[in-house]
């Protein structure tokens, strides 16, 4: 049976790890090529490796690229079409946690760094892949990473919740200027997931709090979000534009059940400090304690 994506050309940023290795494995398997374009060379050579090891090796490729730089992105996109003649979905999708720490305290350099990655990157992701897919004459698919951070203000740090807002109202803004050209643009909305972001390398802790983190019975995993990514990047979705679908085990279904989790008495995981997190792009996050009194 042919798969869901037969035929079509993905790039997929911060394919390294997480939600992007999920989705570029998922993608593959379903009969798509794939330029994963990430900022992180070793996972992004590994999810080329995991992608060999399960027979795609000839459906994917995988290019270093800061999606804060807009020559970069061009070249991820372009190396898609050079490598298989035409562009057809692009998913935005590459983050880091960026600033956190007390709002008196934020630096601009660290706020900046935030929108550079979460918004810059998704603007340039949807204005060239939306060149090209103008030009090619026969639509396309743009998904964005966004994040129930977006939805409310007390799911992460005000930067990043503020910055996935924008990714949410960016979404719907040019998914009306691209329909006429049936270029689709969607976001995803994640609830916790369990990725390197969250739990760098030792999950299981995480595993036992993000259980409990939603009313649905199990942490949630990349591949949940692969396979939302996979309906949108489908022709299923073809009447889907500008939404965005919350995909959080019912997280926000029930409100401040979750915050009254977070505040069993249990500290929060970056209490006390101040600084930015650069995600798992291979650079140090940067952690100031927070002096007396402030
Ligand atoms: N894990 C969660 O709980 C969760 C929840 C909601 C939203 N999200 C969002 O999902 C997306 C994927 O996150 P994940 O959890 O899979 O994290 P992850 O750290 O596992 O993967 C993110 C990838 O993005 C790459 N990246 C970071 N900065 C980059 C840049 N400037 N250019 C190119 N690549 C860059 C990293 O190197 C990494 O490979 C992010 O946008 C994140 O904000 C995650």
């Amino acid at each position: 049976m042919a798969g869901r994506l037969e035929g079509k050309v993905a790039v997929i940023t911060g394919g390294g790890s997480g939600i992007g290795r999920a989705t570029t494995l998922r993608f593959l398997s379903e009969g798509a090529c794939v330029v994963v374009a990430d900022y992180n060379p070793a996972s992004g050579e590994e999810t080329v490796s995991l992608a060999k090891e399960e027979g795609y090796g000839d459906r994917v490729l995988f290019l270093r690229t800061d999606v804060a730089e807009e020559a970069q992105v061009v070249s991820a996109l372009q190396a898609a079409v050079q490598r298989w003649g035409r562009l057809d979905c692009v998913f935005n999708n590459a983050g880091v946690g960026g600033a956190f720490g007390p709002i008196t305290h934020i630096t601009v350099e660290d706020w900046d760094y935030t929108f550079a990655v979460l918004v810059r990157g998704v603007f340039l992701g949807i204005k060239h892949a939306a060149r090209i897919m103008k030009a090619q004459g026969q639509g396309g698919t743009i998904i964005n990473t966004a994040s129930i951070a977006g939805l409310s203000g007390g799911d992460g740090p005000q930067a990043y919740s503020a910055a996935k807002a924008a990714v949410i109202n960016l979404t719907r803004a040019t998914a009306i200027e691209l329909a006429p050209f049936r270029i689709r643009v969607n976001a995803i909305c994640p609830g916790g997931i369990l990725t390197p972001l969250i739990h760098r390398g030792n999950p299981e802790p995480l595993r036992a709090f993000l259980q409990k983190f939603q009313p649905w019975p199990e942490a949630g995993q990349p591949e949940h979000i692969a396979g939302v990514a996979l309906f949108l990047a489908s022709d299923d979705a073809h009447f889907v534009t500008g939404a965005a679908i919350v995909a959080d085990g019912g997280a926000t279904a029930c409100g401040a059940f979750a915050a009254r989790h977070l505040r069993d008495g249990s500290p929060l995981p970056m209490e006390g400090l101040v600084g930015v997190d650069r995600g798992t792009t291979g650079e140090m996050p940067v952690l100031r304690p927070l002096s007396g009194g402030e």
